[in-house]
């Protein structure tokens, strides 16, 4: 099986599978992690040009990184071309490796100010728009976007054009549209459609639960690489097992000391950036995610939530953990979860 490298714009990947942009989610800390864990690069969550624009203290904290975290992406949103090109000056000289412009967001209050999926809606300005942004900055430009605004108007194929003729990297694809948010299947015929008829890089995104999803979708579908994002918060071990797969080798299920290692490591990480309380915020979501479907999880997740202090949560993590990490219910892994976000 190939085991060559992937070539996104000037960055060579040692495999295809990367982490997803999720809000609340792929912060810091959890990009680190993630790196450490083999995702082959990382993308922030959306960040507004216009609060960036404004320097909200709030707004400025979500582009913080750390350089292990490098090949990294800041993501951007908005509507107005000025901010988004100051954004993405602003975000070059922090030093990110690539600026990611999101316009995949369904979400009614970014929608209708124009921004997120709605800028696809009109190609001609989007790509007015993307030259704007190419030509402020030296670092790469690139989109995430979904199929089309309707089942009526899928005009992704349009949109690639526009981003290719803009001189944007790459495209990311999520398969559903604005108007499907998470419900439904991300349709990878389409995607895999617009692929064959693009010159850009096209990265593949929606519902891959599997490390044999991930490899089976890129190489089905002919794209470049592929986005995960829930799929990694119930396995954390997904992107390794997908690069052993990708690369002809077989995967071991993880031990219990491979989640007790991970909480170790994301212990630190979220307590060395955040306050106590909202790391114990982040810490029980993930706790949440980590351990379904091992047997005990229901009563695990109402303990993670009602426990006050860290060191007992994460002591509490660890005895669950260490006894039940071999006998989980792998079906857990590909049932829906989380049905909304801002891509
Ligand atoms: C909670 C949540 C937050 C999200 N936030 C973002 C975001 O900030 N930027 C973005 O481009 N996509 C965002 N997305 C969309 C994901 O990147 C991805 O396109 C979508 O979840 C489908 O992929 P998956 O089935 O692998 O999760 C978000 C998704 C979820 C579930």
């Amino acid at each position: 099986m190939s085991t060559s490298l992937v070539q996104l714009g000037p960055f060579q990947l040692k495999h295809p599978f990367i982490l997803a942009p999720m809000a609340g989610i792929t912060n810091s800390p959890f990009r680190r992690l993630m790196r450490r864990l083999s995702s082959s690069m990382v993308i922030s969550e959306l960040v507004s040009a216009t609060g960036i624009e404004y320097a909200g203290a709030k707004t400025l904290d979500l582009l913080r990184f750390h350089d292990e975290e490098r090949v990294l992406g800041l993501q951007i949103f908005g509507e107005d071309t000025e901010h988004l090109c100051r954004a993405a000056q602003y975000i070059e000289k922090l030093g990110a490796d690539f600026v990611d412009l999101n316009l995949g967001c369904p979400v009614p209050k970014v929608v209708k100010k124009g921004a997120g999926s709605a800028m696809c809606k009109d190609p001609v300005s989007l790509g007015k728009t993307l030259s704007a942004m190419v030509k402020a900055v030296r670092i790469p430009v690139t989109i995430k976007i979904r199929t089309g605004w309707d089942a009526q108007s899928r005009n992704a194929l349009e949109v690639v054009q526009a981003a290719t003729d803009a001189g944007v990297s790459w495209v990311a694809i999520h398969g559903r549209t604005r108007a499907q948010g998470y419900s439904g299947e991300a349709d990878w015929d389409f995607i895999g459609n617009i692929k064959a008829r693009s010159s850009l890089p096209i990265l593949g995104n929606g519902d891959i639960t599997t490390a044999e999803a991930a490899v089976h979708r890129v190489k089905t579908y002919g794209v470049d690489a592929v986005l995960i994002g829930r799929g990694a918060l119930r396995n954390p071990f997904i992107f390794q097992q997908a690069e052993a797969l990708w690369k002809g080798e077989s995967y071991d299920f993880p031990q219990s000391s491979d989640y007790i290692q991970l909480l170790h490591e994301q212990q630190k990480m979220l307590h060395e950036i955040y306050p106590a309380r909202t790391a114990m915020i982040h810490a029980r979501k993930f706790l949440a995610w980590y351990s379904a479907g091992f047997p005990g999880c229901h009563e695990f997740r109402s303990q993670v939530f009602s426990i006050p202090e860290p060191e007992d949560l994460w002591q509490e993590a660890t005895q669950f953990f260490e006894k039940r990490t071999r006998e989980r219910d792998l079906k857990f892994l590909s049932q829906p979860f989380l049905m909304g976000g801002h891509g």
